[in-house]
């Protein structure tokens, strides 16, 4: 198989998307969130039901009460959890951003599951693609994206954005300029996770 044109563009964003935790203040117009939106509502999702739902925030207050949810969750439980299981330079880059990055990206873009459109087994493999197309399209355009669930665990969230109560907050993802370039992804290589017509045999 060979691919050519705009299909080989897609394959060198798709391996060197990375989670940016360090985004520029600066503002970013209601095109370019309208481009990133108009990506995520082309994402699969069950009978084709379309259960999510944006709030796009750029309100400083909300945006600083959001941070205060993250930060909070991040110190009653999670940084602690965390510690162990992330390498020491990841765990102090999450360290920063769960108690004042996640604040200062220009846009937060909440991502929400709509239960009213969606068979509670399915809303949640229905909404991720679409959080994933919005990271995708943000990296095309050359802006940094996080894919965020510390904040979406309790219901402050929800409670700030004033959602009803068919209506969770399923992923944060803050967007911006990037601060700084990243490296390539560490990923483990495909062979590693993967088998041939039946698990054990290697491929
Ligand atoms: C379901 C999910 C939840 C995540 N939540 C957070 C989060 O709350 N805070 C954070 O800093 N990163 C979060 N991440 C980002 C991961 O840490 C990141 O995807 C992973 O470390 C790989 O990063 P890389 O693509 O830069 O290599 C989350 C990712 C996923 C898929």
């Amino acid at each position: 198989m060979s691919g050519e044109g705009d299909g080989e563009a897609l394959f060198r964003l798709l391996v060197s998307q990375r989670a940016h935790r360090e985004l520029r203040p600066d503002p970013l117009p209601d095109e370019t969130i309208e481009r990133l939106l108009l990506a995520a509502t082309h994402a699969p999702s069950a009978e084709n039901r379309q259960p999510w739902a944006f709030v796009v925030v750029r309100d400083a207050t909300t945006r600083a009460r959001i941070g205060e949810i993250a930060a909070a969750a991040w110190r009653g439980g999670a940084r602690e959890h965390s510690r162990a299981r992330l390498s020491e330079r990841l765990f102090a880059d999450v360290d920063r951003w769960a108690t004042g990055g996640l604040a200062s990206a220009p846009v937060l873009v909440v991502v929400c599951g709509d239960r009213s459109r969606s068979d509670p087994r399915s809303l949640a493999a229905s909404v991720y693609p679409a959080a994933q197309n919005l990271c995708l399209a943000a990296h095309a355009l050359g802006l940094g994206s996080l894919f965020s669930t510390l904040a979406t665990a309790g219901p402050d969230l929800a409670s700030l954005l004033g959602l009803p109560a068919h209506v969770e907050p399923m992923v944060v993802v803050p967007v911006g300029l990037p601060a700084r370039a990243l490296a390539p992804p560490r990923r483990a290589p495909v062979a590693s996770r993967t088998w041939r017509d039946r698990w054990g045999a290697p491929w």
